[in-house]
Formats: structure tokens, sequence, C-alpha cells
């Protein structure tokens, strides 16, 4: 797609903020997948795999039997992919530089699609959803899972985690506008049933974070992103701020933060 960019700044060794989301999602995701019929032997394709973790979790429960194509449009969180998957001894999968607007290029078909946190940074995630129907084997299943930013809070409220929740929920479609979409797991469950899938399971995670060492997860990855929300209009002593008053909200151990949200809907064709 001309003009899309990723929002995150992914250095040499992979993105350290995508560390979070695997806190915060693996252990969910996996009881998602395996409530969505992955099993042993499947093919599976992973779409913008990043830094691989559930990658690996995937291929291990595929065993050597069946096999996992893991795609990244980004070189450096490819890498960073495949030196995890080496690192665990792992070869049943094939990691591959490709977008997923051109998954049909692979001339395959997959008992199972598995995406997350990826169609919401696309200017047309409708399209990928599309052509996600051409990659599955008959009966095959498309486990997604999207982000829904605006369900972000903090509770005493600090403006600096959360502020987006205070105002109007984005109910337009940014497809139509050529915008991406942190919201786009609200509208997951309607583009895939519009997109002709069966809808076996939709379910909203959303994770609490309650510990210090929970809550400091809020802080890492904040580098990676802030070339973005500069350009989005912060300025630099406003990003500065907004560090100072995460600290706060770490070190205030009667202090909430409620993380992104997520949705998880299962699909068959
Ligand atoms: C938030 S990360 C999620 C990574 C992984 N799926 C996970 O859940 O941990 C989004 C990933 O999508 C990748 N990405 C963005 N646009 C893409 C595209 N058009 N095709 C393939 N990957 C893309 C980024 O490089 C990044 O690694």
């Amino acid at each position: 797609m001309p003009n899309e960019k990723y929002i995150v700044d992914v250095g040499d060794e992979g993105s350290i903020g995508l560390d979070k989301l695997d806190y915060c999602f693996n252990p969910t995701t996996q009881e998602f997948l395996i409530c969505s019929g992955l099993k042993s032997g499947m093919i599976v394709l992973d779409i913008g795999c990043g830094s691989g973790a559930m990658t690996c979790w995937i291929a291990k429960q595929v065993g050597n039997n069946g096999s996992v194509i893991a795609i990244e449009n980004n070189k450096n969180q490819l890498n960073a992919a495949m030196l995890r998957a080496k690192k665990m001894g792992l070869n049943n999968i094939e990691f591959k530089l490709l977008s997923a607007y051109d998954i049909e290029t692979l001339n395959q078909r997959f008992d199972m699609v598995y995406c997350r946190f990826v169609l919401h940074h696309l200017n047309s995630p409708s399209q990928v959803i599309k052509k996600i129907i051409r990659v599955l084997k008959p009966n095959g299943i498309y486990a997604a899972e999207e982000g829904i930013v605006n369900f972000a809070f903090s509770y005493p409220h600090n403006p600096a985690w959360g502020t987006e929740y205070t105002g109007p929920y984005p109910w337009i479609d940014n497809e139509e506008q050529n915008m991406r979409d942190g919201n786009l797991g609200m509208k997951l469950y309607n583009k895939m049933y519009k997109a002709s899938f069966k809808i076996i399971s939709a379910k909203i995670i959303h994770p609490l974070l309650i510990t210090r060492d929970e809550k400091n997860l809020l802080l890492l990855g904040r580098e990676e992103l802030k070339q973005y929300e500069l350009e989005q209009g912060k300025t630099e002593i406003e990003w500065v701020n907004q560090g100072i008053e995460l600290e706060k909200i770490v070190n205030d151990d009667a202090q909430i933060a409620g993380f992104y949200a997520s949705c998880q809907v299962a699909g068959q064709i």
C-alpha cells in the first residue's frame, strides 16, 4: 500500500516494545488458538510474526508433522524471529520477507491463518481479510486478534495513560479514509462476517497492570514510538512529561492501568 508506514521505529534486533504484547497477551492467545482447533500436523500461516514468540510456540504445537510459514515486511523483525527460532532449535518454520497484502504469492493453502495486532496497522485490513479466505483450505480457520486502544485507562485517572478513553468512540470506519485503525478490534467481527467467514467465537481480552513490574511495561518501547508521536503533533516536552507521569503511575501502588484491549475472533470458511 502506498504511503503506509509502520509506526514503530524497529531497531536492528527487533522491537523491544513487542515484549509487552507477549507478556500481556501470549497466555490468552495460546488458549484462543487451542480452542480454535490448533493441532499437531497443521500447516499454519503467521502474518506479521514480529519477533516470533508466538510463531515459535505455534511451531511447537504443530510439531514435526506440521509446519509454519511466518511472514513479515520488516527485515529487522524477521531477523529477530529467525534468531529466536534458531536458539530454540526449531526447524519447522519458514520465514519470509513478505507483506500481508501479498500472501497469495505464497501459492499455498493453510489449515489455519493466525494474525495478531497487524491488520490494525494497515490502511486496508479488509483487503487482507479477503486474501486470507483464498489461502485457507476448505474448513480452514482464521484466528484473528486485533487491538482496541481506546480501552486503555488508568485509575485514579492520569491523562498520561488512557486519554483516548475520555473522547468519543471512533465509530467511523477508518478504512474509508485510508488510515490505520487502532480500534480495529471493535470492527473485526463485522469485517470477518461481511467477508463471509462463519464465526466460531469472539471475545474481548483486557489485561490489567497492577504490580510495579507490570506497570513498567507502559514505559517499555516508548522510544520506538517517539518519532511517530511527534509526527502526530505531540511536542518534545509533552513526550518527556508523559514519561514522568507514567513513572508516577508505576510507582503509585494504589493506581492501576488497564492496558489496550484485544478482540479475538475465530472464523471458518
Ligand atoms: C504490533 S506488531 C505484532 C507482531 C506479532 N504478530 C505479535 O502479535 O507479537 C505488528 C507487526 O506487523 C508487521 N507489519 C506491519 N505491516 C505489515 C505488512 N503490511 N505485512 C506484514 N507485516 C507487517 C510489523 O513489522 C510488526 O512486526
